[in-house]
């Protein structure tokens, strides 16, 4: 053990989290990565302790906090695919809000009194107006979206009982990679726009399905807000000092203000790898909002964090560049 304070990291070994343990170790402290590897990789894990387990087991829980003495937890743990949680939605649901009342009973059985939470502009459903405020009306398309809400709510009704307090950072679309570091979304078979068609410029799939052409856009196909995933790390770590210092609980947008088309980030694809990307046009998909945009006011007012590596060149620039390693 260190001296440096730890925070305790669940879905450590993931996508997002594994970028946030990086962040964290830069940052001055040492990040506790628990993971149960359901989607998770343990290579991801290099710049602190690792330990399997699961959110929904009180006891892994409640051993590894003692060991450690976590300041504080960075909740990133959950299942995440929209379309399985609408197939599957008892184990979305049990993942995601039963994993996190463990993990919040834990936290109050040991005392640990900060949560940084990994939420989704999933809370939102498809909005009237956009870009999205925080206060904008709450309503998911689906029960992966649901489970974020939930998990929010339980979270401001424990920080009004005095149990804790939290940000919940509600993250749009989380893209790009860190191949200088080995991180990367890894799984074999993604669902999001921009690992589906830098695998079709590599040749692992026929073509890209573009999802509905004939939305209210400039060219018809959906806007999405695509931050750099070490952007989202950068503000955990700025979540988590503004926590420790006694910010007041907030949940706050992770974007960055900015919507391109799936024809835009085709088109800038085709830039980044000098190679066509090969294209099928399909029927909308089910549950897709027409445009997801955040307002990140909130976050640069709160946090004085703002998306600087994002743009949409450099996220799919170090995304092609980490597809090159795998
Ligand atoms: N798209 C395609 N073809 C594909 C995949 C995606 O056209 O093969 C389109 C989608 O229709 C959408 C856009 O590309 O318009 C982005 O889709 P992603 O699947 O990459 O991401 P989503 O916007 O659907 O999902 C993201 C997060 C979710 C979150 C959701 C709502 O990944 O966790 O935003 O905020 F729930």
């Amino acid at each position: 053990m260190t001296d440096k304070p730890a925070i305790f990291v669940t879905g450590g070994a993931g996508y997002v989290g594994s970028h946030a343990c990086l962040a964290l170790e830069k940052a001055g402290f040492t990040p506790i990565a628990f993971d149960n590897l359901s989607a998770g990789d343990k290579n991801r894990v290099k710049f602190g302790p690792f330990v399997e387990g699961d959110i929904k087991s009180p006891l892994s829980l409640m051993a590894a906090i003692r060991h450690y003495k976590p300041v504080a937890v960075m909740h990133f743990a959950g299942l995440i695919s929209v379309g399985d949680s609408v197939k599957n939605p008892l184990s979305t649901y049990h993942n995601n809000v039963t994993g996190t009342l463990a993990l919040l009973a834990a936290m109050k059985e040991t005392g640990v009194k900060h949560m940084v939470f990994s939420s989704s502009a999933a809370v939102y459903g498809a909005p009237e107006a956009t870009p999205i405020a925080e206060n904008a009306p709450k309503a998911p398309l689906s029960p992966y979206g649901q489970t974020k809400l939930m998990a929010e709510t339980i979270l401001a009704d424990c920080a009004a009982a005095g149990l804790l307090n939290y940000t919940a950072l509600r993250y749009f679309n989380a893209a790009g990679a860190t191949p200088e570091q080995g991180l990367g979304y890894n799984r074999a078979d993604p669902t999001h726009l921009i690992p589906l068609a830098l695998q079709t410029v590599l040749g692992k799939r026929p073509a890209l399905e573009i999802f509905g052409n004939d939305y209210n856009s400039l060219d018809g196909t959906a806007v999405r807000d695509y931050v750099h995933v070490a952007d989202l790390a950068e503000a955990h770590v700025a979540a988590l000092k503004y926590l420790l210092a006694g910010g007041e609980s907030v949940a706050l947008n992770l974007g960055t203000s900015k919507g391109h088309s799936v024809l835009e980030v085709l088109a800038e694809v085709e830039k980044v790898t000098g190679k066509s990307v090969a294209r099928v046009m399909r029927e909308r998909r089910m549950g897709d909002a027409p445009v997801l945009v955040a307002d990140a006011q909130l976050s640069k007012k709160v946090l004085d964090w703002s998306a600087k590596g994002s743009d949409l060149s450099q996220i799919i620039a170090s995304d092609w560049a980490w597809h090159q390693t795998l």
